[in-house]
């Protein structure tokens, strides 16, 4: 079967808005920063892919491993219809349990979400052809804001892989978490794949790798910027900076300018100091009793929590009261 054309929930007008706001906002700022979402351009997705392919990065793999392990005890707890993913990107994990829900479970939508336009058209095609029984409906949007759209009926279990939730700060996480809850009927299930808090040594090379992917995904959000707001950044004037915050429990992605620097951005002109540092992303690492608490406090029952064998990433199976 071939994909469903993909459902536009993130019009060029829409998208247009949102970030002439967020960078608005956030370069005029005390200590200037930028959301996330404006990686995943092409480029940007591509380079996060290559990300999920280094030495350095272990959340992958032992997410993957996780799945692996549990993907036919997910298939078949669940039992649902429709499976929604959030931030689904290639969805390349999400396919071990597409092939769980194949022998154990009676599935008939996949429903990949993603405001990368580039990285659903590719993961939609590619798994249509794999999957010829499976209704494959991508949808461009934001997860932040488009929860009211997800499609209803039948029971639904949501992923959302990567450990994606922990790029949101806490009171965004805590508003996703409700509206995900509003948006889901009881009896509907919530995956959720999260990095655990151990050792920096181990996390800060999973965001500054050796050979420097890590670096030129960060700098791709200012070429985004340049391309769709006729911006004047130099991204080659910015190091990548990954610094582990010990009281919030985050790695903190940075942009650090060089040296003094004028950028012409909007009506605006945005001024940078030698040293200067743009927040680009937050990445909250977890404990497996906050995270049960978090879920517990949107209205969600942990039902399951797992991790890869060395205890690196979590995944947690959870059931909307
Ligand atoms: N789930 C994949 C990809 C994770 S990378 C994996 O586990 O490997 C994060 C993904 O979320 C990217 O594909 C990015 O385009 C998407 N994304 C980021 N912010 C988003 C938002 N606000 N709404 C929808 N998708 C978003
Ligand atoms: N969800 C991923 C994470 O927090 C996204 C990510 C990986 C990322 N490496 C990055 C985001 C580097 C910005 C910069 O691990």
């Amino acid at each position: 079967m071939t994909a469903e054309p993909l459902e536009i929930h993130l019009e060029e007008q829409d998208v247009g808005r949102n970030l002439r706001q967020e960078v608005r906002a956030g370069l005029t700022a005390e200590e200037k920063w930028l959301s996330p979402k404006w990686f995943y351009d092409a480029r940007g997705s591509q380079l996060f892919e290559e990300i999920t392919r280094l030495a350095e990065y272990y959340q992958t793999g032992a997410e993957r491993a996780v799945l692996l392990d549990r993907a036919a005890e997910i298939a078949t707890v669940s039992g649902a219809k429709t499976l929604i993913e959030l931030g689904s990107g290639s969805s390349e994990k999400t396919r071990l349990l597409l092939d769980a829900f194949t022998r154990h479970g009676d599935l008939g939508t996949f429903v990949p979400l993603d405001v990368s336009v580039s990285a659903l058209r590719e993961s939609t095609a590619r798994i249509a052809v794999d999957y010829p029984g499976l209704r494959v409906r991508g949808i461009v949007g934001d997860f932040t804001r488009h929860l009211d759209r997800l499609p209803a009926g039948g029971r639904r279990l949501v992923v959302f892989l990567g450990g994606t939730i922990g790029n949101l700060l806490p009171a965004e996480r805590a508003e996703f978490l409700a509206a995900m809850r509003a948006a889901l009927e009881p009896g509907d299930w919530l995956l959720v794949g999260t990095d655990l808090v151990k050792d920096p040594a181990i996390i800060v090379p999973a965001y500054d790798d050796a050979a420097g992917v890590t670096a030129e995904f960060n700098r791709n959000v200012l070429r985004v910027i340049n391309r769709e707001l006729d911006a004047d950044f130099d991204p080659a004037a910015f190091d990548h900076v990954a610094l582990w915050n010990p009281e919030r429990e985050w790695i903190e992605m940075r942009l650090r300018a060089r040296h003094p620097m004028r950028v012409q951005v909007l009506d605006t002109e945005v001024t940078f100091a030698a040293g200067e540092e743009l927040r680009t992303e937050v990445s909250a690492k977890f404990r497996p009793e906050g995270i049960a608490a978090e879920l517990r406090e949107a209205g969600f029952v942990t039902s399951e929590f797992w991790t890869d064998p060395a205890g690196l990433f979590g995944v947690t199976l959870a059931r909307a009261e």
